[in-house]
């Protein structure tokens, strides 16, 4: 599919945003679907899900059906969850397997995705042996999140990563530590929005003084800082430290007392936030043109305060999360209005306010849905 960008190149994301038919126009996400999501890094689930051989996990991406497992030598894979007979799904949900049979007409497959039984009949005894395999995607793991991509082609997942993990290994040395947590974290719920409005946003700081008021009486937002990499942006807030804040209190001796947000291009979040020791993974699943989903996923070290996480993850949720949610559902409507074309950056390469971080994000796009067009 072709898009066009309806604006001089040498002015988007240099000058000006991305034009706001990107953000509303259902071809633009089709064509985002095809260069981006089914090119890219998303999350699957916990390690903890794969802990013994055999155990299988079923996730969706957008309409493709995958399954992870871990195999009998405690590898883990993930394929395709259809099969190659006449394309019926093999698997639902989660469980443990040591082989896994197809419900249609029951052609068996053993956990390295190769056929190894299927009903013939009379002489015709050719499928089993002939090469016959599920379909693999790309799997990888960050802390104890497991990552899947469609992409057999695309870049793995530790070279993808490689800076960023160090960037994260710099920050939380005892990651190693931390365990995902059932009843931790939170679903941040239908964002109304395209789901690069909820990533401009979730980039810049310049609206945390107008709209997170307990968030700027619990940090230190003047003194925020960011830096930009190739396909990640780090952001740094530091602690306002002070023990009761607006938001929830701290506790200034045991607690992560500042806030680490690392954005990976297309649309994960790793973050840590003040309060009881935490590690989140968190993403905006692209639903449709003007709808998205944020999920989160959270770790922390063993022994924390389940009442006090919890308040954590509650302002998360009803306060923060609410906020940035109106914000975005107004912007969504913004970017179909005839008196909006393209916006503006304000743009300061040490500042606080900058939206610099969202002029990158925009140009990694503009790169992988333009490349033609980015090398100019
Ligand atoms: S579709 Fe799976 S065995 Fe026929
Ligand atoms: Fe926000």
């Amino acid at each position: 599919m072709k898009i066009e960008i309806p604006f001089p190149h040498q002015e988007v994301a240099q000058t000006r945003t991305l034009p706001g038919s990107f953000y509303a126009d259902p071809e633009v996400f089709e064509a985002e679907k095809q260069d981006i999501f089914l090119k890219s890094w998303h999350y699957a689930c916990p390690i903890s899900a794969l802990a013994d051989n055999g155990a299988y996990v079923t996730i969706q991406i957008l309409n493709q059906q995958v399954f992870l497992v871990r195999d009998q030598n405690d590898e883990i894979r993930g394929f395709f969850n259809v099969c190659p007979h006449r394309g019926h799904q093999l698997l639902e949900g989660s469980g443990q397997k040591r082989v896994i049979t197809c419900p249609y007409h029951a052609w068996s497959y053993d956990l390295t995705g190769r056929l190894v039984a299927a009903r013939e009949g009379g002489k015709s005894r050719t499928l089993v042996g002939s090469g016959i395999c599920l379909k693999s995607v790309q799997v990888g793991t960050l802390a104890s999140f497991v990552f899947v991509n469609l992409d057999a082609t695309a870049e793995p997942f530790a070279d993808y990563t490689a800076e960023l993990a160090r960037s994260i290994n710099n920050v939380i040395p005892d990651l190693t530590d931390y365990k995902v947590r059932e009843s931790v974290g939170y679903f941040g719920g239908d964002y109304d929005c395209n789901w690069k409005i909820a990533i401009d946003n979730y980039l810049e700081c310049y609206h945390c003084e107008t709209a997170h008021k307990s968030f700027c009486d619990m940090m230190d937002v003047k003194n925020s800082t960011f830096s930009l990499h190739d396909n990640f942006i780090y952001q740094f807030v530091p602690s306002g430290g002070k023990e009761t804040n607006a938001a929830y209190s701290i506790n200034l001796k045991e607690d992560a007392l500042d806030g680490h947000f690392w954005f990976l291009f297309p649309n994960i979040i790793f973050s840590i936030f003040p309060g009881t020791k935490n590690f989140s993974v968190s993403w905006v699943d692209p639903v449709s043109a003007v709808s998205s989903l944020r999920k989160f996923v959270t770790m922390t070290p063993d022994g924390i305060s389940k009442e006090r996480e919890a308040a954590r993850s509650r302002w998360g949720l009803e306060v923060l999360n609410e906020e940035d949610r109106q914000l975005c559902r107004s912007v969504q409507k913004g970017m179909v209005q005839r008196g909006f074309d393209m916006g503006y950056y304000l743009v300061d390469p040490r500042g606080n306010l900058s939206e610099d971080t969202v002029r990158h994000f925009h140009r990694i796009y503009l790169k992988w849905m333009f490349p033609v067009v980015s090398k100019v």
